[in-house]
Order: C-alpha cells, then sequence, then structure tokens
C-alpha cells in the first residue's frame, strides 16, 4: 500500500520524506490556507521535495474552468495529480482531462455509485473520505470495502486512496482491505510508529545495560 502525506506544511512533508515511507502528498485548500502561505510558492515548494504523485485542487465550479485550471497545475510538474471535486461538471472535466493524459484525483467521495461514476470518467485516483463518515455515524471502511470489491468486478482501473484518515486503524483497516493508497496527516503517521511495549521495552534494555560488567 502506498502512504501519501495529507499536508501542505513543507516542514512535515520533509519529515515525513526523510523517514524514507513516502510515496506522495495530497493538498485541499483548508490544508492550503493553514499554510498561511502563498500557495503557488508552497506547491512549487512541495514539487522539488517530492517525486511521487501530488494531488493540488482546483477551485472552479464549471467544466471549463476546471479543465483550464488543470492543464495550468498541470504545468507545474510532471508529478502533478488535479484533484477534482466529485460533481457532474467534475466528471466531465475528469473525461477530458483523461483524453489529454492529465492525472485526477476525485475527491470527496462519500458513497459507492459516486466512486463507479469517477472510475467510468476514467479518473487516475479516487478519494473516499472514511473520517468525516465515521464523523456522522456511518462506516467509513465500509464505503472503501465496497469500492474495492466494485472496481474489482469489472477490472476499473482507478485507484482507491482511503482519505480524510484520523488514526492508525483507519490505516491498518486499508491495508488489510487492500487500499491502493492511504492518505494520512503527519500526527497519524507518526502514531504508526509507536507503541507503548517498545519503549518500555526500550527503557529496560537501557536499565539492564548498565549491570552488565565493563
Ligand atoms: C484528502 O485528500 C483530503 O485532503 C483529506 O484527507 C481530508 O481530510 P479531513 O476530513 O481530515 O479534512
Amino acid at each position: 500500500m502506498k502512504l501519501f502525506i495529507d499536508t501542505a506544511d513543507i516542514n512535515e512533508i520533509r519529515e515525513a520524506n526523510k523517514i524514507g515511507v513516502l510515496d506522495g502528498v495530497t493538498t485541499n485548500p483548508t490544508l492550503a490556507a493553514r499554510t498561511g502561505r502563498d500557495f503557488k510558492s508552497v506547491a512549487a515548494e512541495i514539487l522539488r521535495e517530492v517525486d511521487g504523485p501530488v494531488s493540488l485542487e482546483v477551485l472552479s465550479l464549471d467544466t471549463a474552468g476546471m479543465v483550464r485550471e488543470a492543464r495550468e497545475t498541470a504545468k507545474l510538474g510532471d508529478n502533478v495529480v488535479v484533484k477534482i471535486p466529485m460533481t457532474v461538471d467534475g466528471l466531465k472535466a475528469v473525461r477530458e482531462l483523461d483524453a489529454d493524459d492529465v492525472k485526477t484525483n476525485v475527491t470527496l467521495v462519500f458513497s459507492a455509485s459516486q466512486a463507479v461514476l469517477a472510475a467510468k470518467a476514467g479518473a487516475t485516483y479516487v478519494s473516499p473520505f472514511v473520517g468525516r463518515l465515521d464523523d456522522i455515524s456511518e462506516d467509513g471502511m465500509a464505503l472503501v470495502e465496497q469500492i474495492i470489491r466494485i472496481y474489482e468486478n469489472y477490472g476499473y482501473d482507478s485507484e482507491v486512496i482511503v482519505a480524510s484518515i484520523r488514526n492508525p486503524m483507519h490505516f491498518v483497516k486499508a491495508a488489510l482491505i487492500g487500499a491502493d493508497v492511504c492518505t494520512l496527516p503527519f500526527s497519524v503517521i507518526k502514531q504508526l510508529s509507536q507503541h507503548p511495549l517498545t519503549d518500555i521495552g526500550m527503557a529496560r534494555f537501557l536499565e539492564d545495560w548498565k549491570k552488565v560488567p565493563k
């Protein structure tokens, strides 16, 4: 399973890159706003730092505007993936961009029917938002299972990015289900490596080492 970081913070991206587990980046307008910086320079920095796919979102609501923005955005680098919202206009844009070999990530997917349409339109990636479904007492990971089953049934090529991840169990369940990609906030990436028994074990080893005759 590929691991993307879900942030626009270049320091977090650099830190995650140093761990050596980073396969790509997803951003969105909320994450861009959190940086408090001009997004063009932020995007340029991210694209210099990361070789893997970097999702950058369009803000137009109509197909023509999305396609125009997407083509401009795609010029920023070979690894740019244009994030397109899951709307009818968005699907039309995905169809046009797919014909031009512009990679797309259909975002804000909350149902299996939306995921089927995105795949049929030619999306490179489809992003179901599991945490936001859990937040309203629905089962986000059940949606991911449905999408993967349907994509396997029909051999759709779109890769599933499990998005809106809140905790390490989302990551583990995504891996068990066989999702292609998980995109995680930096806080959750750090949590993946932690276990209290590892800390207790290390403390014990260091204490016992003091007793070894030197
Ligand atoms: C995915 O591409 C989105 O940027 C992200 O996962 C949204 O997560 P949130 O629900 O925590 O805002």
